[in-house]
């Protein structure tokens, strides 16, 4: 048995309540889906800046009315101490994802991103503190690794930040190391590489590459490549996100104050995923002929992407069970089946 199978088994004997911010994100509305079917009881913070009520009605699809009743849904914002106390009240454990991700994004408004990716998250770990959580587990990412040449990125060696989003869950991580110091208040922080699966948006200007890629190719447009497409990515499939978080937030008290890699382990360039978007849509019967286009770097990305995942998997039990191949075919199925239903093919 690996540890998640334990923890897993351990938590539906004995239920614990949960808090998600950014539930109706797609990393938050998946958590949501793993934990409900876990039978725990779930607060979900949103304030559908980026997240959607069709993804919180899909999850309800997805688990039964039983599971259903145990969720309870608070639409508010984490820049407001008063909704993050709401809802850190009688929760065991918090599972903090809501930010505002995309460096882009952050590129053209570095305040709206500090506002809420700091500011936020301050909120969030005063009303978790005070209302004395288990454990805290939040929502980090590889952007911290900036411009350190290194790989595979290893924890403990980062570089100069490369955007504003990058600044800013760099922040995540030094607030949370002070909590521990002065409070004695022990976080984990998750630094995400690249997830991928159902329900990443695919709509809008900030868009990851996958679904991106993946609604182009289903629209029959072009697909752009920013660089020469050799840029790469340790692209991590979101069932391997969702057990990192649980095994976080039921981690023991050594394994807390600190940060770990939530990846693969592996890289795959830009062309690399290019190709194997195009091959699996042809197992849905999706042909796409066109090439990429080719267009500059973007501003503010990192080069090549890689995670040492030696410590994840030492000091949480963590064991990935996708690798890129097998969480590109299942996106592609959710892809495929809800961008036909909303009119897009
Ligand atoms: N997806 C990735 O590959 C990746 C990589 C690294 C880090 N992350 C981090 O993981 C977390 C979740 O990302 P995601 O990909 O699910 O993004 P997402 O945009 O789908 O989800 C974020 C959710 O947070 C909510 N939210 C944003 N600001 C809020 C606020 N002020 N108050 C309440 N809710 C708010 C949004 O409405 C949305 O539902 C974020 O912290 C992100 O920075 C994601």
């Amino acid at each position: 048995m690996t540890r998640y199978q334990e923890v897993q088994q351990e938590l539906k004997d004995s239920p614990k309540t949960w808090l998600i911010t950014g539930v109706a994100g797609f990393i938050g509305s998946n958590l949501l889906e793993t934990l409900l079917g876990l039978g725990q009881k779930v607060v979900g913070l949103d304030n559908f800046v980026t997240g959607y009520q069709h993804n919180l009605d899909e999850v309800e699809g997805a688990v039964t009315d039983a599971q259903w009743q145990n969720f309870r849904f608070i639409e508010g914002d984490i820049c407001s101490l008063d909704a993050c106390q709401e809802a850190c009240q009688g929760v065991d454990y918090v599972l903090q994802q809501a930010a505002l991700g995309s460096v882009p994004r952050s590129i053209v408004d570095p305040i709206t991103t500090n506002n809420t990716n700091i500011s936020g998250f301050l909120n969030m770990l005063v009303a978790a503190r005070d209302a004395e959580v288990k454990s805290f587990t939040y929502a980090a990412s590889s952007s911290t690794y900036g411009d350190h040449p290194a790989l595979p990125k290893v924890e403990e060696n980062i570089g100069n930040p490369l955007s504003p989003y990058a600044v800013t869950k760099y922040v995540n991580e030094l607030y949370a190391s002070v909590f521990a110091r002065t409070y004695s208040f022990k976080t984990i922080g998750l630094r995400y590489f690249n997830i991928l699966g159902k329900r990443q948006d695919p709509n809008g200007a900030y868009a990851a590459v996958i679904p991106l890629w993946t609604a182009a190719m289903i629209n029959d447009e072009t697909v752009f490549i920013n660089g020469d497409g050799e840029t790469s990515r340790d692209f991590c499939f979101i069932e391997n996100a969702v057990q990192a978080n649980i095994l976080a937030a039921t981690a023991t008290e050594e394994a807390r104050d600190n940060v770990y890699n939530v990846a693969v382990g592996d890289r795959t360039t830009l062309n690399e995923l290019f190709n194997l978007i195009k091959h699996n849509l042809a197992d849905h019967g999706i042909v796409y002929n066109l090439d990429p286009s080719y267009r500059d770097f973007r501003a503010g990305d990192v080069r090549h992407s890689q995670a040492d995942t030696t410590k994840i998997k030492r000091l949480l039990g963590y064991s990935p069970q996708y690798k890129i191949g097998a969480g590109i075919e299942k996106a592609m199925g959710w892809y495929v089946q809800s961008l036909s239903v909303s009119g897009h093919k």
